[in-house]
């Protein structure tokens, strides 16, 4: 009994310590957010305990009558904010998103073209992940390593080589958008659907700073709710199309496809978020790009190898940096220093790269710094932090105190309303 206890005491503790971490130091995974107070309210309320199935006005269980006004404000409020005439808010992750446009839109067997995991693209997107489980015959596009992204005269010809069921576009790894429409015209010419995953860049997406997916030949657009959309954890599946078979293929997919009951109370935190980013959602992302762009120029002017130069570095919340050989490790050593001053980041494999363990490069992102309220000065205040320790090897604990002192002035979450 002592001891179970103890074991809860324990993890209580170690939720606060995170909390600890993240709140003094500089959150700066690319796939990371902070919700605001009142998602936060929606997400720790009853509803957590509670179940769902189907869609509002056609349930299972009793007890939907409130939850069903929550779940049809958000499919509503999800349809204005990402300009789309259907909006499933169920999925409880990205992943289980693209399982479910997978699903309604693929058969076992068939054919599907997407960035290689070594360029970027997504597990999911890979035989390991959801595309094998769904049984697909993978290609993935040639890459343009300078670009960034797909070689697009390439990707359409493999594209119309291929001639997949679908061609999927879009990826973890996301500084600049998809030649989507080039590649969208060669998969449609071949009969197939066009599915973006915007796991990544939904928030940029919804701001109206980076492409416009839905108008640019996406028949379907996938995405988690929690990166640079700053909801709760979980996922959207958005399509503009108005074929009501096509829509009631997509709700299937998600119930009973892919999900039973979902996580009503996330379904609720997102339709707050959803309402907070109709008022602040233009402004967040622009700001987020911004930043990403003044990050990357300040951490260019400190000395670093800062990728993707001749295209500016980033048009998203990303930028990748180099910081040794080819399967070097040096990736992996950096984030482990940059984490013991405060600094939250992840390695990521870069053009050059085999290994996803030991890689040459840092993914950052700057959406939760902007979340916060830091703006570019303060961007190149974090690439000196970034200079100090890495390039100067100055300690860790005298960098740590300076990330706790900038930190400081941005303890609260901006973009949202008051609580
Ligand atoms: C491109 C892409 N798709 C899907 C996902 C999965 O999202 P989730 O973590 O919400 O399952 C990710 C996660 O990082 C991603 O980068």
């Amino acid at each position: 009994m002592d001891g179970a206890r103890d074991m809860a005491e324990a993890v209580l503790n170690a939720v606060e310590a995170s909390g600890r971490h993240y709140g003094t130091g500089l959150p700066m995974i690319a796939s990371e957010n902070v919700i605001s107070p009142l998602v936060r309210r929606a997400v720790d309320s009853d509803l957590h305990g509670r179940y769902a199935e189907g869609l509002p006005g056609k349930r299972y269980y009793q007890g939907c009558e409130d939850f069903d006004t929550i779940e049809s404000l958000a499919i509503e409020a999800a349809k204005r904010v990402f300009n789309a005439r259907f909006a499933n808010v169920q999925p409880t992750s990205g992943t289980v998103s693209n399982m479910a446009a997978l699903k309604a839109l693929t058969k076992p067997g068939d054919r599907i073209t997407a960035v290689s995991t070594a360029d970027g693209g997504h597990i999911s997107h890979a035989r390991m992940g959801a595309v094998g489980l769904r049984g697909l015959d993978l290609t993935t596009y040639p890459w343009d390593a300078e670009r960034m992204e797909p070689d697009v005269d390439a990707a359409c010809a493999l594209i119309r080589e291929v001639e997949p069921s679908m061609a999927l576009v879009g990826a973890s790894v996301f500084l600049f958008p998809m030649p989507l429409q080039e590649m969208a015209d060669a998969a449609h010419e071949v009969g197939a659907h066009v599915m973006y995953d915007g796991a990544h860049v939904l928030g940029l997406i919804a701001g109206g700073a980076f492409q416009d997916p839905l108008r640019e030949g996406a028949d379907v657009v996938t995405g988690s709710s929690h990166k640079t959309f700053p909801g709760p954890q979980g996922g959207f599946l958005l399509s503009d199309s108005d074929d009501e078979q096509l829509q009631r293929k997509l709700n299937t997919a998600v119930f009973p496809g892919t999900n039973s009951s979902y996580h009503l109370h996330h379904v609720a935190g997102k339709a707050v978020a959803l309402a907070e980013f109709e008022a602040f959602g233009v402004d967040y992302a622009h700001d987020t790009v911004a930043n990403a762009k003044a990050l990357a120029a300040a951490l260019a002017a400190e000395g670093f190898d800062v990728l993707a130069e001749d295209r500016g570095y980033t048009a998203s919340h990303q930028v990748l940096t180099r910081h040794g050989t080819s399967d070097s490790g040096a990736g992996r050593h950096a984030a482990a220093l940059l984490e013991t001053a405060g600094i939250v980041t992840n390695m990521n494999m870069l053009p050059g790269d085999t290994k996803a363990m030991s890689p040459s490069g840092l993914r950052l992102g700057t959406q939760e710094l902007t979340r916060h309220g830091m703006g570019p000065s303060e961007m190149e205040e974090v690439a000196a932090l970034y200079r100090r320790l890495l390039i100067d090897g100055e300690d860790a604990t005298r960098v740590r105190l300076d990330v706790r002192e900038l930190r400081s002035g941005f303890a609260d979450v901006q973009y949202c309303f008051e609580a």
